[in-house]
């Protein structure tokens, strides 16, 4: 099997691990390339059941090698957690196993405590509405050149030097402008401390592991997390995340050339859903949105959060097919809308007076108005279908609807959470 790079179209929990879990029976590496903890999703495999936030979702199937690549922003504390979670479950996690690159940037306890200050003193309306991972903050010192690497752990005293520059900075505002205690050096180089050793056997050059492994004829699956909306550059910012969430962080954030991205394929929910802050045009704030939210089990992995829901958005999708040169598509919870009527969905935009096949820049966003359309829908359970042709027309003309709009195949389609519950095409 050729590389493979699976990435959320949307807002994020498109359900991506299901066919991370699905397509890691077929190849050998898989690798995180992007975000950190503040990703999430529950994986259940031969009986084994793990809500992963950081390990690559491969953990779980055995003789696979996992890597987390350098674009990933890891808490050494959560990794430990994760580490001793998987062993309690008879997992192995042995540093053969699950790798991470040297020049990982380390997620700190000042980086927690400045992403919860930062949300907390921001206005309603300014909120972005963060997990409070400290994704932002870690991210903010890697760019500034200031940040921690996961090698350094390996060298204390520049550890502890490192941890005293930041402090220096990050106290003043702790005290000054958020009015919350300072933290010591010592406190926080003893609690990073006190997992290094942990860590340190698990980390290697992911970029020449991933070198060596196609020289023996190995295959890798690259995970994204978030989706392309949350995108630092191209999403609705600044309501995204920090990182940059696109298929071709894949090559950048583990340290391949593009060249080695075969297929790339958007995983896209047959609605959407948003969480945290920010524009969500299809939103839907009634009684309908109430049911589907719970009739699709939309509760945040990672916080708990009910997900905000809404509407499937065609420019959306067409632009993340764009930004991510997509070469398929898997649609999931199709399910999900079963019992409706007729299902909505944004066509196009109208914006000043003019419509749009495009999706609005998020600045003028908040001035356009969605273009609704409506397919049949099929009323019955299709949970339990699993060929194309036993799908209920409508259903089928659903998904030939936004295969045809946003001009990429659909290849599969997930019709129930049960690990078998998808159609091929
Ligand atoms: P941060 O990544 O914690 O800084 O949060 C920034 C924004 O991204 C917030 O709106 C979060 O709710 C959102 N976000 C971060 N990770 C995920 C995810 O895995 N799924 C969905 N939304 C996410």
């Amino acid at each position: 099997m050729s590389n493979v790079v699976i990435v959320g179209v949307q807002w994020g929990d498109e359900g991506k691990g299901k066919f991370v879990d699905l397509l890691a029976q077929e190849i050998d590496y898989v690798v995180r390339f992007q975000g950190g903890n503040n990703a999430g999703h529950t994986v259940i495999v031969d009986g084994k059941k793990a809500a992963l936030h950081l390990v690559p979702s491969g953990i779980l199937h055995e003789g696979k090698i996992c890597l987390i690549g350098n674009g990933v922003v890891l808490d050494p504390v959560v990794f430990v957690e994760e580490l001793d979670t998987l062993i309690g479950q008879g997992v192995d996690v042995s540093p053969n196993r699950l790798k991470i690159s040297s020049k990982t940037h380390l997620i700190m306890p000042y980086h927690k405590v400045l992403d919860k200050a930062r949300e907390n003193k921001l206005e309603k309306g300014q909120k972005i509405g963060t997990t409070g991972r400290g994704i932002g903050p870690c991210y903010e010192d890697k760019v500034g050149r200031v940040g921690v690497r996961a090698s350094d752990l390996a060298d204390p005293d520049l550890l502890k030097a490192k941890i005293a520059a930041a402090l220096k900075e990050k106290n003043v505002l702790f005290t000054a402008l958020y009015g919350i205690d300072a933290l010591a050096v010592d406190a926080v180089f003893d609690e990073v401390m006190a997992v290094a050793p942990r860590i340190i056997p698990h980390l290697t050059d992911v970029s020449s592991e991933l070198e060596q492994a196609w020289n023996e004829g190995k295959s890798v699956l690259f995970e994204g997390a978030q989706g392309i909306h949350l995108d630092i550059d191209h999403g609705t910012y600044p309501f995204v995340t920090s990182s940059n969430t696109v298929s071709g962080n894949a090559a950048a954030g583990s340290g391949v050339g593009p060249n080695k991205l075969d297929r790339i394929i958007g995983i896209l929910k047959a609605y959407t859903t948003r969480v945290g802050e920010g524009p969500f045009p299809t939103e839907l704030n009634d009684a309908t949105g109430e049911l589907l939210r719970t009739s699709g089990g939309e509760f945040g992995v990672t916080t708990g959060r009910p997900r905000r829901f809404g509407w499937q958005d065609i420019p959306v999708l067409r632009e993340s097919a764009r930004l991510n040169g997509l070469t398929d598509v898997a649609l999931t919870k199709l399910d999900v809308l079963s019992y409706m009527d007729e299902i909505p969905i944004c066509a196009r935009y109208e914006l000043n007076g003019q419509e749009t096949d495009a999706f609005p820049f998020p600045a003028v966003l908040p001035d356009a108005k969605p273009v609704m359309t409506a397919m049949p829908g099929w009323k019955c359970d299709i949970s339990g279908v699993r060929k194309w042709e036993d799908l209920p027309e409508a259903a089928r003309n659903y998904v030939e609807y936004v295969e045809r709009e946003i001009g990429c195949h659909i290849t599969y389609v997930s019709v129930g959470p049960e690990r078998d519950s998808i159609i091929i095409r």
